[in-house]
């Protein structure tokens, strides 16, 4: 682990805070598969979650802490409030992993002290202090936040950290939990940390920011510059409403101006030491694996991982990049994995190449999970002459994306046309084993089986996003449907891949259909949201 002095720590919470927005609800293989990817990535500490806020949650810190957690992999963490069986559970959870910590955290800001929490500063130092000492009864590895941390009194916060380092804390973390401060003031508050803390060279000094002004990148950035040395954040910045710091933005801000920020670390401007662990290779694949698993869409004009990113469509920059690309890129898209789409395999390839382009590309994945990816690849190629790298993903990260078992489509018809109403037939599996078909007829195709799958299902719900993207160019190309719904229990997401739309579009919302019915009977308890007192 490093030091203060070291390099920057990356504490990546795409699973615990990047999990809380709507609609992103994994599954423990799910959950895995990006904790695989994300020890690939070279990430220093995965939140694997929250282990008290439910069954599920505490089954998956488990298994990753199990699977992930090796001698050589990331240290496991699981989040716990300052409460005593919070901190058991998440103590519980983390026990499997070679390196373990608990993340503790409570409020200190007036505001939550006043309508939140309903009490004193001193009672809230108290309890931070006692429950830091407690989680250390379990592991040395110890984080406090002192939530809301950019609204609190700074001289409050002195205290608070002063004495959860006296209490064990390895590492403090200083949440901006409504995304209010500005880079300046984010920046002054970590230095004010260095300078008025008497025991902070005791502890790693780490932050955490939510996106809410547009400003969590840059507040990190300037935090790292006043003595911060652990970044929270999440792949493609998905959390909490309008997310958290984006993992791939901070790291190649800091790859691409390490001569900027090298001095900040005590390094010699022109060292080429990395700032961060991060193989930045693998960052294209991660974020694509996070946004196909969680069902939340990478805008195009996102930083770093967007379609646009590296993109140039002015004729002017096109005649700049093609002289020499300095004109116009800062950064060479092979930094962040992104190769060309090579053209790799065909309809006559078989299993072997495909589980030997599969291991070059990153995935490992069990004989059942091959033997189903492999079916799919060989299903795709009799009709798709050439399978590319991002085919390959996309199949892939379909036999990856599983959606509980319960409703299964057995068959999707439909007709439609400029002569004829858009009509659509469909048969389901249910839970039960009982085959139920019915008919509708739409505005369009996929309407018409959306409205086929209800009647079939009978599940309230209402669509609140559909969106079709191809895999690659090409007539023949390989459609990706996401989805989302909602009802009483929240967002529920869907996503699936065929070379046809109308199909991909079917499979997608019975997969979302599956995990909100699963939710219905299932409630889930998230104490965080739902508990008045912390
Ligand atoms: O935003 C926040 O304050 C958090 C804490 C639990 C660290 O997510
Ligand atoms: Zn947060």
């Amino acid at each position: 682990m490093a030091t203060n002095s070291d390099r920057i720590i990356i504490f990546d919470t795409t699973l615990r805070d990047g999990e809380q927005c709507p609609g992103a609800t994994l599954n423990i293989d799910e959950k895995l598969a990006i904790a695989k990817q994300l020890a690939r990535l070279g990430v220093d500490i995965i939140e694997a979650g929250f282990a008290f806020a439910s069954p599920g949650d505490f089954e998956a810190v488990g298994k990753i802490a199990q699977q992930v957690g090796t001698e050589d992999g990331p240290v496991i963490c699981s989040l716990a409030r300052a409460r005593q069986e919070d901190i058991k559970a998440a103590a519980e959870a983390i026990k499997p992993a070679y390196r373990g910590r608990i993340h503790t955290f409570l409020a200190t800001s007036d505001i939550h002290l006043k309508y939140k929490l309903k009490k004193t500063r001193s009672e809230v130092a108290a309890i931070a202090e006692e429950m830091v000492a407690y989680a250390k009864t379990f592991t040395d590895d110890v984080e406090f936040s002192p939530e809301d941390a950019g609204r609190s009194d700074p001289e409050f916060l002195y205290e608070v950290l002063e004495r959860v380092i006296n209490a064990g804390a390895t590492t403090v973390n200083i949440p901006d939990t409504v995304g209010y401060t500005t880079p300046q003031e984010f920046g002054a508050l970590i230095k004010g940390i260095k300078e008025n803390v008497p025991n902070i060279d005791q502890a790693i000094i780490s932050v955490h920011g939510h996106n809410d002004l547009g400003l969590a990148v840059a507040n990190f950035l300037e935090a790292v510059k006043n003595g911060a040395r652990q970044l929270e954040c999440t792949i493609n910045g998905i959390g909490e409403r309008a997310g958290n710091a984006a993992l791939e933005e901070l790291v190649m801000a800091l790859h691409v101006r390490r001569q900027y920020y090298n001095p900040f670390l005590g390094r010699d401007r022109d060292s080429e030491l990395p700032l961060t662990n991060i193989d930045t290779k693998q960052i294209y694949k991660t974020s694509r694996l996070v946004s196909n698993l969680t069902g939340m869409l990478v805008q195009p004009n996102k930083a770093i991982v967007g379609a646009n990113a590296f993109a140039h469509e002015s004729g002017i920059h096109q005649d700049g990049v093609l002289k020499n690309k300095l004109t116009y890129e800062i950064m060479d898209a092979q930094l962040i994995g992104l190769t060309d789409n090579q053209i790799v395999l065909g309809k006559h390839s078989g299993r072997n190449a495909f589980r030997t382009r599969l291991k070059e590309l990153g995935y490992e994945l069990s004989e059942t999970d091959l033997n189903k990816a492999f079916l799919r690849f060989k299903e795709i190629a009799d009709k798709k002459k050439e399978i590319s790298d991002w085919d390959i993903e996309a199949i892939v990260n379909d036999e990856i994306q599983q959606a509980p078992d319960l409703f299964k489509l057995e068959l999707v018809q439909v007709s439609c046309g400029d002569r004829s109403r858009p009509t659509a037939t469909v048969t389901l599996r249910s839970p039960t084993g009982e085959e139920l078909t019915d008919a509708a007829i739409g505005t369009g195709p996929v309407d018409a089986v959306y409205k086929a799958i209800n009647r079939v299902t009978n599940i309230p719900n209402q669509l609140i996003e559909f969106s079709v993207q191809s895999v690659t160019a090409g007539i023949d190309a390989i459609g990706e449907v996401t989805i989302r719904l909602r009802n009483e229990e929240g967002v529920f997401s869907g996503r699936a891949a065929n070379t046809d739309i109308i199909v991909a579009s079917a499979q997608a919302y019975v997969n979302a259909l599956n995990r909100l019915y699963a939710a219905t009977q299932l409630k889930r308890e998230h104490p965080q949201l739902t508990s008045p007192n912390f």
